[in-house]
């Protein structure tokens, strides 16, 4: 990963382009404008969830095909936002379609486990080596009912996870992101601050939060838990970061943390909401090497229905066997879900597809860096398998406090925009990273990497 910081960026500059490009996007999407104006009447914001809210109004989709997305105004555009990295076989892929439009007929929904799941179940033990697994509906229940079952297992009610991470919008991860820097506290000693309104007090202070790539402050602050009577069930984290653009661990760091977390008795969850199946077979699981006591799969595990599962050792999972713990839901393992993640997992994500996105990784990681290195731009291109980004940081991101204190927000916007005109949908928001599918070329990897290009030239000459 190499920073190369020898221009500063005109602010006038990149707020005159933004400008430029946001009356561009404007004249692009009056269709969206026009849903936007009928939906917001009925829906709370125009949109179904707030991550898909935008001002002054969002896209609207259509339909997706392959790598592709067409919006509301036909914009035809190839799609490197992916469902916020749900998509990874791509759109319609044929195995999928056909596994749910026969599993339709058949019927959607009985509350009753179908060998589907059997089949799922089986696959993710063998790509993971953890021994049981149950079925949710989404990340955030994955998570939710994670730390429950670290709680039963250990009978303790702290949380401890990484500051800046995102584990869903539940009230015990709801804490230490997406705040001000200069709230956040020092870093041996982190406050615990609620990601937005509604999140409980009480709740919010049972979840403490530690920096990224620093197992020594984590294990500092464990004992000083230890010590107060308050020592955690469980340390839930994503293996490299996948929400302060990409992330990845320093060498050791994950070995450390599994160390420390054996050491001391607690449930280590990696978050595979984002990673699993998405980097690799095993997610980041196999990637790194290093074997948590949980997972937590959503995202790519359904091929875009609905879909989560946590699975576990035997140890661990024992709690929901014998019923001590409750983990429940009339959805989960649902048969249409269940009939898409086989196909996915038995024809889509094969050793082959992972091979193609590591080699994609490759190209768009490259073509993005040499883009750095010829405009000497201060940043740097990250990727790993299907994800990755362009990080606009003089310095190399290793945290949240890194990630607050140099990321350019914008031109981490502007790019966005430039994207949008130019045929990319982009995840908005930035924190986030591109997600590859099976279906991208490297047509589709070429155009991201010029329409790059041509932004890096427009803010430097
Ligand atoms: C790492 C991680 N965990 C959990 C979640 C929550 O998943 P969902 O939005 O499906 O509830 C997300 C969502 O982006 C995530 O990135």
């Amino acid at each position: 990963m190499a920073v190369n910081s020898t221009v500063v960026l005109d602010p006038e500059r990149v707020r005159k382009l933004t400008e430029r490009e946001s009356a561009m996007l404007d004249e692009r999407t009056r269709g969206s404008a026009e849903m936007y104006r009928r939906a917001r009447k009925s829906l709370s914001g125009g949109v179904a969830s707030t991550y898909q809210a935008r001002n002054p109004w969002p896209i609207y989709l259509t339909n997706g095909e392959g790598a592709v997305v067409f919006d509301v105004d036909g914009n035809r555009m190839w799609d490197f936002h992916n469902g916020f990295g749900s998509m990874v076989q791509g759109h319609g892929h044929p195995a999928i379609v056909k596994a749910v439009s026969e599993r339709v007929a058949l019927g959607t929904h009985f509350a009753a486990t179908t060998e589907d799941g059997v089949v799922v179940a089986e696959e993710l033990q063998r790509r993971w080596g953890l021994e049981q697994w149950r079925f949710v509906n989404s990340g955030s229940e994955a998570t939710m009912d994670a730390i429950r079952i670290a709680r039963g297992f250990t009978g303790r009610d702290t949380v401890m996870k990484i500051f800046g991470s995102y584990h869903g919008h539940h009230d015990a991860v709801m804490v230490s992101i997406g705040v001000p820097y200069d709230k956040i506290g020092d870093r041996e000693d982190y406050a615990s601050l609620p990601y937005g309104a509604g999140v409980p007090h009480a709740i919010t202070e049972m979840t403490v939060a530690v920096p990224f790539n620093d197992a020594g402050a984590m294990e500092r602050r464990i004992q000083r838990l230890e010590a107060e009577g308050r020592k955690p069930a469980c340390v839930i984290m994503e293996a490299a970061m996948m929400n302060l653009g990409v992330v990845l661990p320093e060498p050791g760091y994950l070995e450390e943390v599994r160390e420390i977390t054996r050491r001391h008795g607690i449930v280590l969850i990696f978050d595979e909401v984002k990673t699993g199946l998405a980097i690799a077979a095993g997610g980041a699981t196999e990637r790194f090497g290093v074997k948590p006591d949980m997972v937590t799969l959503a995202k790519t595990l359904g091929g875009g229905l609905p879909s989560g599962a946590i699975g576990g050792s035997a140890e661990v999972m024992h709690v929901v066997e014998d019923g001590s713990v409750y983990q429940v839901g009339t959805y989960n393992g649902n048969p249409l879900t269940m009939a898409a993640a086989r196909a996915s997992l038995l024809e889509v994500l094969t050793p082959d597809a992972y091979r193609h996105l590591d080699a994609l990784n490759e190209r768009i990681v490259n073509g993005c860096q040499a883009v750095v290195d010829r405009y000497n731009l201060p940043g740097y291109a990250v990727g790993i398998a299907s994800k990755g980004c362009v990080t606009f940081s003089p310095v190399p991101i290793v945290d949240y406090e890194s990630f607050k204190a140099n990321q350019d927000v914008a031109v981490t916007e502007l790019a966005w925009l430039y994207n949008m005109n130019r045929g990319i949908f982009m995840t908005p928001g930035r924190e986030e990273e591109w997600t590859l599918s099976v279906t991208h070329t490297d047509e589709a990897v070429d155009a991201y990497v010029e329409v790059f290009a041509e932004m890096a030239r427009e803010l430097t000459e």
